[in-house]
């Protein structure tokens, strides 16, 4: 009989918010499914209606939920929409992959701490507003950067100034493009997250 020390908690549910074609929400989807995984995902969010992140949720039978000022054009409803969204999946963490839009103050206030960000750089270098998709490769590599990465950190009221959790650090070479960059580095952004996502379910699930 299995003893209630090594019985596996319910899963920390999860809603992924993505804007774009949504890579990385399919990683996290994906690991989710592992024997070895704390969370689950119950939502996928987006701002755009049209996002390649829609065929995630729908190949995964994953509620998807369309909110941006085009469904609440009242900044106020949208908060309200996005909470009460929130709160009706019953969502404990909240996991950003490629999300531009920024997370309104009183929802980071109500998560605090538990919302996640995978940001294409070694942060706190190459964050902040309009440092997203193949603008943070151009502006490293006309830095002379040698290295890049990607980090995970918590979220706060401002574009990826809040704590870094993990990084992973990849050489640039001479002959790399913004393009081949963005292509390299993301197979390690498909490890590096669900690995965070998962340690970070395990926690919330032990405190
Ligand atoms: C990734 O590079 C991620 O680091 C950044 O936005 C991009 C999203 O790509 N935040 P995808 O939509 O997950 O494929």
């Amino acid at each position: 009989m299995e003893s209630a020390a090594s019985a596996k908690p319910d899963p920390v549910r999860v809603a992924v918010f993505a804007s774009g074609r949504g890579s990385n929400a399919d990683a996290l989807v994906r690991f989710s499914f592992r024997p070895e995984a704390l969370y689950r995902i119950v939502l996928i969010l987006s701002n755009n209606s049209t996002a390649g992140v829609r065929e995630v949720a729908h190949r995964y039978s994953i509620p998807f939920v369309h909110l941006s000022s085009a469904t609440h054009p009242n900044p106020d409803d949208y908060v309200v929409a996005l909470l009460h969204t929130l709160e009706s999946h019953a969502v404990e963490l909240i996991a950003l992959a490629g999300y531009l839009k920024k997370v309104p103050p009183a929802v980071v206030h109500a998560y605090r701490g538990r919302i996640l960000n995978i940001h294409p750089a070694l942060l706190p270098k190459f964050g902040g507003p309009g440092m997203y998709g193949l603008h943070v490769h151009r502006a490293l590599l006309q830095a002379g950067e040698t290295y890049t990465g990607a980090s995970v950190h918590l979220v706060d009221e401002e574009y990826d100034t809040g704590p870094v959790i993990a990084q992973i650090r990849i050489p640039i070479s001479p002959d790399d493009t913004p393009e081949s960059l963005a292509a390299r580095l993301l197979p390690y952004e498909h490890e590096l997250y669900p690995l965070v996502l998962n340690q970070y379910a395990r926690i919330l699930r032990h405190c």
